[in-house]
């Protein structure tokens, strides 16, 4: 019997609490009040203050299972295992194990027939981290590797089974290898885990095969980051207060090692999305020449569907953008194979993404309905642009690199559909001349991608703080003003502004909005401090500090509270469950002027200030 993505996710609950961590709800794919990225792409986003020496409420051993998206992976998706959703099973310590128990631990969990998953172990290989001029070759790594092979008869030579690679494979940072990492990121080398699959090199990849080849024959399934770094301005490391350790396993490619078979979206997780493209599209998944659309319709639904249960919509800007590029390949792939497609026949697989997380991210009853019709107004609206942009490309008699590269970005044709059009006109169009036109836009867009990432960063301790101080405060005055029926629907901060988006019964008036922002600024000239407590989940709620609803929190959270009495969160202005950071004092807010006030949904309502 195969393993099931929940039975995989039980096992690896009870192998960590049994090594005394605790557990850690995911945070939502949209980071509130985390400027520096449109999604959630790791487990450790949410640790990032304790990685850098905060205490964490719930102790120094953690664990949790967090959905991630990494929209960098899409061109790859269609292959047999990259996805833009994914699940990253991940364990912490905070300072308290390192190396040998982490690489201990992950092994025993991998290969325990009992609590583990009962992999063979001649079918894992690991790399390591080699060194470089900024930080030295993980030694410690490379011999507890050769105990823990030993000890089960396997001979760990370097090259053989311990493969040593540079920083640019085996370093991990949320921004990648040492030089692309922002001043105050935190890094270190790692040590992955890789299982052999049982299949042929394919020598179009190169001429061996090792772990780090692309062929499929190696897939990871785990990577140990021993995060003891932080980068300086100079661009040197310095260590973090502690030595901390950061692993994460994505769970469909566990499952697929569980269950030896390399095809992840054979694994249940992905087995009844697929079932339902083959009912929307009419064809078989078995049939090789149609699994390369088949797993991108099934990917891009199912990331579409967990993207718009966090509160996201199609739009032309950032998180709604990815939604909107996300359903609209999926559509011209689901047309290449099945023509007469109509948007209502989304629903069999929009219902199996929800019935296979049913209970874990989503709520059946009540989601399926919500997520549905957003799909199908996107999609059906779609199928007229993209019918005008197929007359489009029929009026077309020439066609290069940037004419295509524009019909992917304005109508989301790909590359290979143009391609085809034209050519059975008998016009050619070349990969390369396409690819160029796409890498001088990639070096425009990641210019800017980079600013973002560093903007946000850099900003951690000014600018944002304060706004991020701001938006309590407004959240309050809110509830001050409009009254109970005021519910936090999101929030996003840069460095330039703050914005708040609310759910209420009945629409504010200006003068409303006015008061809201007099009382900030009444607050902020009190010069009100800011404290937090940590406390029992129960008591936050009955001494009603506000929550994030889509958010779960653990039973210890953390309370920021604003009030005049440090001790007393119970009597405080306003009290919020929150992460931090936030500012000391509200009169290092500086003044506040609500700058945009307007309405994006029934009842719903946004708020721009600075
Ligand atoms: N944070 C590490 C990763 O994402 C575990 O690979």
């Amino acid at each position: 019997m195969a393993l099931t993505h929940r039975q995989l996710r039980e096992r690896f609950s009870k192998f960590l609490v049994s090594h005394g961590h605790a557990e850690v709800p995911p945070i939502s794919l949209v980071p509130q009040n985390d400027p520096t990225t449109l999604f959630t792409g790791s487990g450790m986003q949410q640790f990032v203050p304790y990685l850098l020496g905060q205490k964490h409420p719930q102790g120094t051993r953690l664990f949790n299972i967090q959905h991630c998206i990494r929209v960098q992976d899409i061109e790859e998706v269609g292959d047999n295992r990259h996805d833009t959703l994914f699940e990253m099973m991940g364990n912490w310590s905070l300072g308290d194990y390192f190396k040998k128990e982490q690489l201990q631990n992950f092994f025993t969990f991998l290969t325990d027939k009992k609590i583990g998953l009962g992999l063979d172990p001649k079918k894992l290989f690991v790399t390591v981290f080699e060194g470089n001029e900024q930080a030295p070759r993980d030694t410690t790594s490379i011999e507890v590797w050769t105990e823990i092979f030993k000890r089960v008869g396997i001979s760990s030579e370097i090259g053989e089974r311990i493969f040593l690679y540079p920083a640019e494979k085996n370093w991990w940072s949320r921004a990648g290898e040492p030089k692309n990492m922002p001043a105050g990121e935190p890094g270190g080398p790692d040590s992955e885990v890789f299982y052999l699959f049982d299949v042929e090199h394919d020598p179009a990849f190169g001429k061996e095969c090792h772990p780090n080849c692309d062929c499929g024959r190696f897939m990871e399934i785990g990577n140990s980051v021993f995060m003891q770094y932080k980068k300086l301005d100079d661009g040197s490391f310095e260590n973090l207060p502690k030595m901390n350790v950061d692993f994460g396993g994505g769970l469909e490619r566990l499952l697929a090692a569980a269950n030896n078979d390399p095809d992840i979206f054979h694994a249940d997780i992905n087995s009844h999305i697929v079932n339902g493209v083959e009912t929307a599209t009419n064809h078989e998944y078995e049939d090789p020449s149609n699994q390369k659309a088949m797993r991108i319709i099934a990917d891009h639904l199912k990331t579409a569907t967990f993207i718009i249960k966090d509160g996201i919509t199609p739009s032309n800007k950032e998180q709604g953008y990815v939604l909107r590029r996300l359903l609209r390949r999926a559509l011209v792939k689901i047309r290449a194979l099945n023509n007469s497609f109509s948007a209502e026949a989304v629903a069999p697989i929009v219902e199996q993404v929800v019935q296979t997380y049913n209970g874990i991210y989503f709520d059946a009853k009540v989601d399926t309905a919500k997520i549905i019709p957003v799909i199908q107004d996107e999609i059906s609206k779609f199928q007229k642009t993209l019918d005008r942009g197929l007359r489009e490309l029929e009026k077309l008699d020439e066609i290069n690199g940037t004419i295509a590269f524009d019909l992917y970005q304005t109508y989301g044709f790909p590359f290979e559909i143009t391609q085809e059009i034209m050519s059975e006109k008998g016009i050619k169009l070349s990969k390369e001349e396409y690819d160029n036109a796409v890498k001088t836009h990639q070096a425009k867009s990641r210019s800017s991608a980079d600013h973002k990432f560093k903007g946000g960063l850099a900003d951690q301790s000014n600018q944002t703080v304060k706004y991020h101080t701001a938006t309590h405060l407004l959240h309050q005055a809110l509830f001050d003003v409009i009254g109970d029926s005021v519910r936090q629907e999101g929030s996003n901060i840069t460095a330039d502004r703050l914005r708040f988006d609310f759910y209420c019964d009945n629409q504010p008036t200006d003068e409303d909005i006015e008061k809201v922002e007099k009382i900030m600024n009444e607050k902020i000239s009190q010069e009100i401090p800011v404290n937090m407590k940590v406390m029992d989940k129960k008591e936050a709620e009955t001494i009603g500090a506000r929550s994030f609803f889509k958010e779960k929190y653990p039973d210890e959270v953390k309370i920021y509270f604003i009030g005049k009495d440090k001790e007393d969160v119970k009597s405080a202005y306003s009290k919020e469950f929150c992460g931090g950071p936030h500012v000391e004092n509200t009169k290092e807010i500086g003044e506040i002027q609500i700058k945009r006030f307007k309405k994006i949904g029934s009842n719903m309502f946004r708020i721009y200030a600075k």
